[in-house]
């Protein structure tokens, strides 16, 4: 298993490109399934979650294959309904191939495992607004079997929670349901609005994307577009954290700031500023972060979680104290046991993680457990006095591309063995 070896306290400077977003791509993926013919989907980032969606598309009979950053998708020849076991555990996200394969073949077959490393990711959401769309759902053991003999009916979907992945599947699922479907309490994230935006170029009617309620008329089927997906935000604000906790100047080429609005505020909390222009996000980080005060992770337009973890390492050495509160997910502070081998002084009581900065923290072996949690290792890293070996980069590879040849071409001394 590879691990990538960090010297710290390295200053960092230059320019990078941020990548296409992780989750804007893994939706659209599955929904190329509903669009018959020919999609091309421009900066699409390779990673192994990426890999794993592309090796479902294959399974379920769609010709893939990439062309530099752009991946070539022709759903012409779906003849399966059903996604074996051993290709729905590669990655969390596959839930959203459910209502994709249910609106095109009329049935669909998936196992789908319990939690994960950030905890248990239940899909009642999912279910029960696929049922009130007129799906008939059997699970047994964790496995799912839904029919859809007549399609799917439009309806009114209420969601108790903005799901990202609930509302991800309704949208797919309802762009070709016979009637309108309106979802109230969607989620708002730049992802959604992202995959209404390709869903509509493949001749789909969906409205108010982005906003609290979605409108989706239903057509009798879509076609296959050209796109190219949104940058990845998440990576944006992880490369804003490694300039942060490092003291340097950075300037993010392509980051929507717009995407960043929860997240900007709290670099600015922490004495760093930050100056957008035509495209171009440039952040200049003092020599040493001042607190961030409170940061409470919530849905968008909230502060996203994913960006809890790399936040958090960079508070690690603030001056003053830090509170994080994680809304969203039940077990996302995994990487502050490895911190605190780092010598950083975290305490963590539920949903809320206390983090005094210190002004030093060391090498250390540390372990990654999750994606979100790797980067914030790796930022602890570049911070660190001395030398670190990072294990666990496959968790890493699944949503960063090439990340230690990103922060190697910025100056940091990073490899990986
Ligand atoms: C998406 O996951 C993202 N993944 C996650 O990013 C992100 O953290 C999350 O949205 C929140 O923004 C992708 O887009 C591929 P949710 P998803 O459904 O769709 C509960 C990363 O690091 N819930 O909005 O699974 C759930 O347990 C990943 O890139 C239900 O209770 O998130 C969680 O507590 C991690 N029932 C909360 O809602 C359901 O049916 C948020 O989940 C569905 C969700």
């Amino acid at each position: 298993m590879s691990k990538l070896l960090v010297k710290g306290r390295q200053k960092l400077g230059g320019e990078v490109s941020v990548q296409g977003a992780k989750n804007s791509a893994l939706p659209i993926l599955a929904a190329t399934v509903l669009a018959k013919g020919e999609n091309v989907i421009f900066n699409c980032p390779c990673l192994s979650d990426v890999d794993a969606s592309c090796g479902i598309l294959r399974y379920l009979g769609c010709r893939v294959r990439r062309e530099g950053g752009a991946l070539l998708i022709d759903s012409a020849g779906v003849d399966r309904s059903d996604i074996p076991d051993s290709l729905m555990r590669k990655t969390r996200s596959s839930i959203v191939f459910l209502g994709a394969v249910l609106a095109r073949t009329g049935r669909a077959r998936l196992c789908f495992p319990g939690g994960c490393e950030i905890g248990p990711r239940p899909i009642d959401l999912h279910l029960k607004a696929l049922r009130q769309l007129g799906a008939e759902i059997r699970e047994e053991h964790g496995c799912l079997d839904c029919r859809a003999p007549y399609g799917l009916k439009g309806g009114r979907v209420a969601l108790s929670f903005p799901s990202v992945g609930a509302t991800e599947d309704i949208m797919i699922a309802a762009a070709t349901a016979s009637g309108t479907t309106t979802v109230t309490n969607a989620a708002r994230e730049p992802e959604i609005a992202d995959l209404a935006d390709y869903l509509n170029r493949c001749g789909a009617h969906i409205y108010g994307a982005g906003e609290g309620v979605l409108v989706i008329d239903g057509v009798p089927s879509l076609h296959g577009a050209l796109h190219t997906i949104i940058p990845d935000r998440i990576v944006a604000a992880t490369l804003l954290s490694c300039a942060a906790v490092t003291g340097s100047e950075l300037v993010l080429k392509g980051a929507v700031t717009s995407h960043l609005g929860a997240v900007l505020p709290v670099f600015e909390e922490g004495g760093c500023s930050l100056q957008s222009r035509d495209g171009d996000l440039k952040i200049t980080a003092p020599h040493r972060l001042r607190s961030m005060r409170v940061v409470r992770t919530m849905p968008y337009p909230g502060f996203p979680t994913d960006a809890q973890a790399p936040l958090l390492a960079a508070a690690c050495t603030a001056l003053g104290t830090t509170v994080f509160v994680e809304n969203i997910f039940e077990n996302r502070y995994r990487h502050t046991g490895e911190l605190i081998r780092m010598g950083a002084s975290v305490k963590t009581e539920g949903k809320v993680a206390v983090i005094e900065g210190v002004p030093r923290l060391y090498g250390a072996s540390v372990e990654a457990t999750d994606l979100r949690g790797a980067a914030a290792l790796v930022i602890a890293a570049l911070a660190a006095e001395g030398k670190s070996t990072v294990s666990g980069v496959k968790y890493l590879e699944r949503g960063y591309e090439n990340l230690e040849t990103v922060l190697s071409d910025l100056g940091a001394e990073i490899k990986k063995i």
